[in-house]
């Protein structure tokens, strides 16, 4: 299994904060926000990944994470979007990377406290198709949303007015390699951009996807709000490490 981080984008949800740098650069409390999505993959055993930047300061990403052995990777790969195409579109890139083997796609921005190894084996056990990975919020209508019945998705909508569930489904996606040939089929949504939920719909609609439900907090940080939040639990977080610690003494 391999992992693809997806760092591109305008981020321009949090200007001035992306005028001049990237959205997966900023801090979230002690790191930068890059570093969260690398250590969700490194901590459930994914040790080749692709990074997909784009925007403005791509190269900073080389000078933060270098070879990727700081992280315990084996390699890192890195490729660069044009434009705001979206997020199928920046997965797109990595079909060469990906040379067959299964995904894991993690958006940039997202930051979550359990280990997600569980979820993979899950997925390496399927025989084919999708595997999502959802959470229980209070504004689904920022994010995709399940209409569930039972162990099923019935679809996803991007958005919605009026959410069919109170989910979202979270930004760490894991893909058999017919991803690729659903990206192709893609058209640009109303906001321009090929929609990853479009992509998990294709997976649906072949009878191919299943679903597992996040233990622990989940947060994206792309606007103000979800940024401040992640860099509260991160904080909170990091207490409870240190007393763990100091108690062990
Ligand atoms: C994207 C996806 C959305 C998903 C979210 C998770 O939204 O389009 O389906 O729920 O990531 O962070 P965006 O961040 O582009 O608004």
């Amino acid at each position: 299994m391999k992992g693809i981080i997806l760092a591109g984008g305008l981020g321009t949800r949090l200007r001035p904060l992306t005028k001049v740098t990237n959205k997966h650069l900023l801090p979230i409390y002690d790191q930068p926000m890059i570093y969260y999505p690398i250590q969700t993959l490194c901590n459930a055993g994914i040790s080749d990944i692709m990074i997909v930047t784009g925007g403005n300061n791509a190269g900073d990403f080389l000078k933060l994470i270098g070879n990727g052995r700081a992280f315990g990777l084996n390699d890192v790969a890195y490729t660069y979007q044009e434009g705001e195409g979206g997020i199928a579109d920046a997965l797109k890139l990595c079909e060469h990377f990906a040379n067959g083997d299964r995904i894991v796609v993690v958006l940039g921005d997202n930051i979550l406290e359990s280990n997600i190894t569980e979820h993979v084996q899950a997925f390496a056990e399927q025989t084919a198709g999708c595997r999502l990975l959802l959470s229980k919020v209070n504004d689904p209508e920022r994010f995709g949303v399940p209409e569930l019945d039972g162990d099923r998705i019935v679809a996803i909508e991007e958005k919605p007015l009026q959410p069919k569930s109170c989910y979202a489904v979270t930004g760490v996606y894991m893909y058999d390699n017919n991803v690729f040939h659903y990206i192709k089929d893609l058209k640009p949504s109303h906001r321009g951009e090929l929609e990853i939920t479009d992509v998990n719909n294709a997976y649906i609609a072949a009878g191919t996807c299943q679903y597992d439900i996040l233990e622990g907090w989940w947060t994206d940080a792309g606007q103000f709000e979800s940024l401040y939040l992640a860099t509260q639990l991160i904080a909170q977080q990091r207490l409870k490490e240190s007393a763990a610690c100091n108690a062990s003494y």
